[in-house]
């Protein structure tokens, strides 16, 4: 039987994650965080002390990394090599190196691959950047989620806030900048809107607001 495959891309901290996750939960698809793999990966780089700004050191490490998520009562779980991760990703030091370590053409290309493998024969929900443009071009929807650096920022300050982490709202507005300006201008398959992508501007939406309308399209298209 056929598959059925959703792509959510967009800029960083743009709510993809929150909305991916209630979607695949509602449809009972899998749930993939493609950038939970590259955190994974430049988290492991930084552990290991190699040369971020080598691309050809950065893959060595992917080629000896292996990521894997698991499903637990409380979520998913990142694991690296059988460690598990799920915190050590989020930091502020791998966010603030994981941009870089993504532009590598030779790491894009393997974690495609591993990507492409991880769903095959399944329906699935999968977030990142380049999803309907390289991982699913042919998902059967896209969705291109965008909002205003001022809203992701107060967005993720809440949820810092509320998760007892220090948070200071002018430094996640550079960071996101700087972060959608380094996807959205490399070389190796930047942050674009597919050709057949359906823009959700989630600046004045509520979570549930943008899963309806979500499900409303897959129903559509189902
Ligand atoms: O989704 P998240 O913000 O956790 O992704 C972290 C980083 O990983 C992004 O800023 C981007 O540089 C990279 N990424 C990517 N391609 C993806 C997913 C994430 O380049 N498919």
């Amino acid at each position: 039987p056929e598959t059925i495959s959703i792509a959510i891309d967009g800029p960083a901290a743009a709510g993809k994650s929150t909305v991916a996750k209630k979607v695949a939960h509602e449809l009972t698809y899998i749930y993939v965080d493609t950038g939970a793999m590259y955190r994974a990966l430049t988290f492991k780089a930084i552990k290991d002390k190699v040369d971020l700004s080598s691309e050809e050191e950065v893959h060595k490490v992917l080629m000896n990394c292996d990521i894997q998520f698991e499903q637990s009562k409380d979520g998913q779980l990142v694991y690296v090599n059988e460690e598990e991760v799920t915190k050590d990703i989020r930091t502020q030091e791998v966010t603030n190196h994981v941009s870089a370590v993504s532009s590598y053409p030779s790491v894009r290309k393997e974690m495609v691959n591993r990507q492409q493998k991880m769903i095959h024969g399944r329906n699935v929900v999968m977030d990142g950047r380049d999803i309907g443009t390289k991982v699913i071009p042919d998902a059967d929807l896209k969705i291109f989620m965008v909002a205003s650096v001022e809203e992701r920022a107060r967005r993720r300050h809440e949820e810092n806030v509320r998760s007892g982490y220090p948070s200071d709202i002018e430094e996640l507005k550079e960071d996101i900048k700087r972060r959608d300006d380094i996807d959205s201008n490399r070389q190796a398959s930047p942050l674009v809107k597919a050709k057949d992508g359906v823009e959700i501007d989630t600046t004045d939406m509520s979570i549930e607001d943008v899963v309806k309308v979500i499900m409303d399209l897959a129903k559509e298209k189902g």
